[in-house]
């Protein structure tokens, strides 16, 4: 039998466990760093199959570590745990039973096929060449993230390449999708407070107006986009929200504004956060007005291998056929597996989880979300064969 068939079957033969551990996890969704209970689970399946583990790290992640009987590479698989303030609407068998709490974004189904691709490798220790190291993390829906954190703590100490994948909504179940390259934004807050001189609305002349003087801000952030940055590359910034005033004939003292800057390389993020200092101290100089600007970094781009991305996805077409493998689009939306690929090579992919005859089609984030459960076979399988053929190269 071939590598690609062991690895078929026996992500066969484990995925109703696969399933039972999504849905458990499903059932009992915990918020960012709060993943006591998930975190238990993970611990005992995977000394279940005889992997060694480590808890407490980043304080409710997980490692899990197979050793192979010859020495070799270090590959990581990542997996994130935690679930989103939403209230679920999905009516599932297996719902949610923490109210106002949703495994909304997959990482339910992440969790189970990281602890599926451990069992699966778990029964191939002779093929094993190194050292694969499964990561467990918290919190990745909330800013600064479980990632960083993680890396602070030696998770990828000797590591030589990591893995990681995410559910998408746009694709069928049975298919992973790859994207050399930057695939995702970075993503950071704005907080800009703009201080004038309050007065009345009459005698504008004794005042300095905040109101128009942010409102100039506003319309000259938008240049950013439209005028420092290659009409061939992207990037998007918005402000969300306006305060300042209180009557239609006082001039307030000031206002405040808070927006998103997204970028697509680590180059034009750091210039966007020189310029939008620029415009803002051009404008309040020429209005004699004082500013404060505080910009909260979030994550990084998501920068993919190259090279790691060419293997994967070829791996993909070797475990499940050249029909299984769509080409993933970039997105706007930011994830913190970008924080590990700037430390070390690697890709992150796309699994895909629809299936229209089903109606499975709600979108991450959207209180109808579930997964197609054939996907957790997908992606145990292909979790497992990743790092067995990296650490095989
Ligand atoms: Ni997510």
């Amino acid at each position: 039998m071939t590598l690609e068939e062991q690895i078929r079957q026996l992500a066969k033969q484990f995925h109703p466990r696969i399933i039972e551990l999504r849905r458990e996890i499903h059932a009992n969704p915990e918020l960012a760093f709060e993943e006591i209970e998930t975190a238990a689970l993970v611990a005992e399946t995977l000394r279940s199959c005889g992997v060694e583990v480590k808890t407490g790290i980043a304080k409710t992640g997980v490692i899990g570590t197979i050793k192979g009987k010859k020495p070799g590479k270090t590959i990581a698989l990542r997996s994130d745990m935690d679930a989103l303030p939403i209230l679920e609407a999905t009516g599932l068998p297996f719902a949610s039973k923490n109210e106002g709490k949703m495994h909304a974004c997959g990482h339910d189904a992440h969790t189970a096929i990281g602890l599926g691709a451990a069992m699966i490798l778990s029964q191939l220790k002779e093929e094993i060449e190194g050292e694969i190291r499964f990561l467990f993390q918290p919190s990745e829906e909330k800013n600064p993230g479980g990632a960083p954190v993680m890396i602070d703590e030696g998770a990828l100490d000797g590591v030589d390449e990591i893995y990681g994948l995410h559910v998408i909504a746009q694709h069928d179940a049975g298919t992973v999708g790859f994207c050399a390259g930057e695939m995702m934004a970075s993503a950071d807050e704005l907080y800009i407070t703009i201080r004038g001189k309050s007065g009345h609305g009459a005698r504008p002349h004794f005042a300095i107006d905040p109101i128009v003087t942010a409102s100039q801000v506003i319309l000259s952030l938008q240049t950013l986009v439209s005028r420092n940055l290659d009409p061939f590359s992207q990037g998007v910034i918005t402000i969300g929200s306006i305060h300042g005033g209180f009557a239609p004939n006082i001039i307030p003292e000031e206002v405040k504004l808070v927006g998103t800057l997204r970028s697509m390389t680590k180059e034009w993020r750091e210039f966007a956060h020189r310029r939008i200092e620029e415009i803002i101290r051009g404008i309040c100089d020429s209005a004699g007005a004082e500013y404060d600007l505080y910009i909260s970094k979030g994550y990084p781009v998501l920068n993919n291998d190259p090279n790691k991305t060419i293997f994967a996805e070829e791996a993909a077409r070797a475990l499940f056929g050249s029909d299984a493998v769509f080409k993933a689009e970039r997105l706007m939306g930011a994830e913190d597996f970008a924080y590990y690929l700037e430390k070390v090579p690697g890709t992150f992919y796309r699994l895909g989880i629809r299936n229209l005859d089903q109606n499975i089609t709600a979108d991450i984030h959207n209180d109808h979300f579930t997964v197609d459960e054939r996907s957790l076979e997908i992606g145990a399988a292909m979790q497992a064969y990743l790092a067995i053929k990296a650490l095989k190269q």
